[in-house]
């Protein structure tokens, strides 16, 4: 009973850390540098490529000619509203909005291949057809292949929070990274964050306002509009609350 109590406790971090109540935008951006992995060129250097099979995954970092079907499906040229997901993880979410939404592109990325694989056999396993799934860390790669102005929805569902201050420079979601989803969205195009630790949410959408370029709101439903992820549906079974932050990208998008 007790060890139930305490693997609960452990799973909902509800805390408010304050790292992140105090860290104002130019903290984060100054500290936003960690690339998960290294940098790409220093992966490409000296990493050492690992095999991943799979239908639909793809490891541009270390395949030529991943890197070069990455960029075909994000081709603007492509009529299909493109969809990426940032830390998909078992891909339960990407396999029920792929079969509820057959006309998108959804290009997932996941730092981790065991990840990957599971997202894989799960698409695989739903007979989907429209999921592809990238083992890379997603700022660097995004920034290489994605033409301004061309993404109709970018997702980040329950980051790692990353509480210690030591470990701020590993966050996803910083000012760097806002401008960066400016840059790429399409004018009404949307940022989505969802997340359970209410003191991520407020920092976050703080964030997000920040960016001249964003019209930022709290969904009280998000459900509504699309399926759950693993992590979730099990806030739900535990009666967790979760909340979203949706930033809307004002138009026109800037020329680089
Ligand atoms: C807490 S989990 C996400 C849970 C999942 N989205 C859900 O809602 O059930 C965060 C995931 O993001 C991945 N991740 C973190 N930073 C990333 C990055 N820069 N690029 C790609 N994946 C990343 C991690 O490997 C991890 O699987």
């Amino acid at each position: 009973m007790l060890r139930a109590a305490m693997a609960l406790r452990k799973f909902h971090v509800s805390d408010t850390p304050p790292a992140l109540v105090d860290g104002d935008v130019a903290v984060s951006r100054r500290k936003a540098k960690a690339i998960i992995g290294g940098s790409i060129e220093m992966r490409r250097l000296h990493g050492t490529p690992t095999e991943v099979g799979g239908s639909f995954i793809l490891d541009p970092i270390f395949r030529e000619s991943d890197l070069q079907k990455l960029r075909t499906l994000v081709n603007p040229a492509d009529p299909r509203p493109l969809v990426i997901e940032i830390g998909f993880q078992m891909g339960e979410f990407a396999a029920a909005f792929c079969q509820a939404n057959p006309d998108v592109r959804y290009v997932g990325f996941e730092v981790r291949k065991k990840y990957c694989q599971e997202a894989d056999a799960l698409a695989v396993k739903n007979g989907i057809e429209n999921a592809t799934f990238c083992l890379v860390d997603a700022r660097e790669m995004l920034r290489d292949v994605l033409t301004p102005g061309t993404l109709d929805q970018l997702l980040v569902f329950f980051p790692d929070p990353w509480w210690k201050p030591r470990h701020i420079k590993k966050r996803l979601l910083t000012a760097d990274f806002v401008a960066d989803a400016a840059h790429w969205l399409r004018p009404g195009g949307r940022l989505l964050l969802k997340t359970d630790v209410p003191g991520y949410a407020d920092w976050a959408q703080g964030v997000m306002a920040a960016d001249p370029h964003f019209e930022v709101e709290r969904l009280t439903n998000p459900a509504a509009e699309l399926p759950p992820t693993l992590r979730e549906r099990r806030c739900r079974f535990h009666g967790y609350p979760t909340f979203a932050v949706a930033a809307t990208r004002r138009g026109p998008v800037r020329a680089v």
